[in-house]
């Protein structure tokens, strides 16, 4: 029997969902489970397929259908989607949904153990054009299953809520499930989605398929990567290229970044805190992203804009930041104000811009010891 329903609305889509969803703060997952809050997350998914128009489409753990549902309504009027999920009520609704907006036929639905289908591509040529990964808590299990469902050019899109762990809260957490030693550092959240893209890429070596990032972000509780997926052992092994370490000095704040961990600063000797393996390359395509993030506007899902629209120009800087946060909290004074610390440091022929993945957090190109030369002037000023 299916739980008490309410309809809701997330763009052109109408959705069932359970009705005490839309009250609780944190929604249950039994006997369906539907996140109101998730909505950027779906937003982003729905922009980006506008701007790809991928044929197929797999969504791996497909709740009460939402992203699916509104792939197949709100991104092509083809293409055909794939919706597993071995939650009987959870799948009903989801099946309820997409008749409610049309799309039932080009809608399947499976209730089956997700893992169980993704692996069953293995092999076969019925693969998708895109893979999206939605879990609870970590996506590592699914991670050889999705790349084996995804066709060469395919977009993968995953979703992590292990977020904590990932910016380095249970380094021994992060060290069984993703191969990786975190620490937590000034720029936690960006050293998550890269670890994240870091262990797609090494089992992405497994299977010789190789990740090439397209966006991230990192919203709410959760962190989501986009890659595209390049079949084929030397594609793995290019991708590979970009997989290094970041070293922090706890003495100087110097941070790095190397092809192995380090345990010393190599300009002051201090200890060194390395995160790695993780992804040190680029994380975006720009005209794809540009796109999606026009069409979120257009859309007025401002969550979603703000989401893409800040990743312009994050590959022309080092795959870390810094935090204005920790530096004036060290250096003993009262905030200062973040645009003039950029302007201080553009002046000095350096570039600046906001950390897309954290709320205080600055990248620029500039060393450490610049960074806090223009935090001290700016707190003088
Ligand atoms: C976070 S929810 C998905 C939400 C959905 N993508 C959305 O945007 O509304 C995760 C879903 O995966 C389902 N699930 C968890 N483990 C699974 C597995 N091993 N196989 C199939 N479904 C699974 C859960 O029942 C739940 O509905
Ligand atoms: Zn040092």
């Amino acid at each position: 029997m299916l739980p008490k329903l309410a309809l809701t609305r997330e763009g052109s889509t109408e959705l069932f969902v359970p009705a005490e969803s839309l009250r609780a703060k944190d929604p249950k997952t039994f006997p369906a489970f539907f996140n109101p809050a998730a909505r950027v997350n779906r937003d982003v998914s729905v922009a980006v397929a506008r701007a790809t128009r991928p044929a197929t489409f797999l969504d791996a753990l497909a709740g009460t259908g939402a992203r699916g549902v509104r792939i197949a309504k709100e991104a092509s009027e083809s293409a055909k989607v794939t919706l597993v999920e071995f939650n009987a009520t959870s799948l009903a609704i989801a099946r309820k949904n997409a008749k409610r907006n049309g799309v039932y036929s080009r809608c399947e639905m499976v209730h089956e153990e997700s893992n169980a289908y993704l692996h069953s591509r293995f092999g076969r040529l019925e693969r998708f054009e895109a893979v999206d990964v939605d879990p609870f808590g970590t996506p590592a299990p699914y991670m050889q299953g999705a790349l084996t469902a995804a066709d060469d050019g395919a977009l993968v899109s995953i979703t992590a809520t292990d977020t904590a762990t990932l910016c380095g809260v249970y380094p021994t957490v992060a060290l069984r499930r993703y191969g990786a030693r975190v620490v937590k550092s000034e720029f936690a959240h960006e050293a998550a989605i890269r670890v994240l893209l870091g262990f797609c890429a090494r089992v992405g070596g497994v299977v010789d398929i190789g990740v090439e990032p397209v966006a991230a972000h990192s919203t709410l509780h959760y962190l989501r990567v986009y890659f595209r997926v390049a079949r084929g052992a030397a594609k793995s092994d290019r991708a590979l290229g970009n997989v290094g370490h970041v070293a922090s000095c706890v003495a100087c704040h110097r941070v790095t970044v190397t092809a192995d961990p380090i345990k010393a600063c190599a300009e002051c000797g201090g200890k060194a805190r390395c995160i790695g393996p993780q992804w040190v390359g680029n994380l975006v395509d720009e005209k794809l992203v540009a796109e999606a993030a026009k069409d979120c506007s257009r859309q007025g899902w401002t969550g979603a804009a703000g989401a893409l629209g800040a990743l312009e120009g994050v590959d022309a800087f080092p795959p870390f930041g810094y935090s204005m946060e920790a530096i004036t909290s060290r250096e003993g004074v009262s905030s200062v104000r973040f645009q003039s610390v950029v302007e201080l440091l553009r002046s000095s022929g350096r570039s600046a811009m906001r950390q897309p993945f954290g709320s205080s957090g600055l990248k620029t190109d500039a060393p450490y010891s610049e960074v806090l030369s223009s935090v001290r002037q700016s707190a003088r000023g």
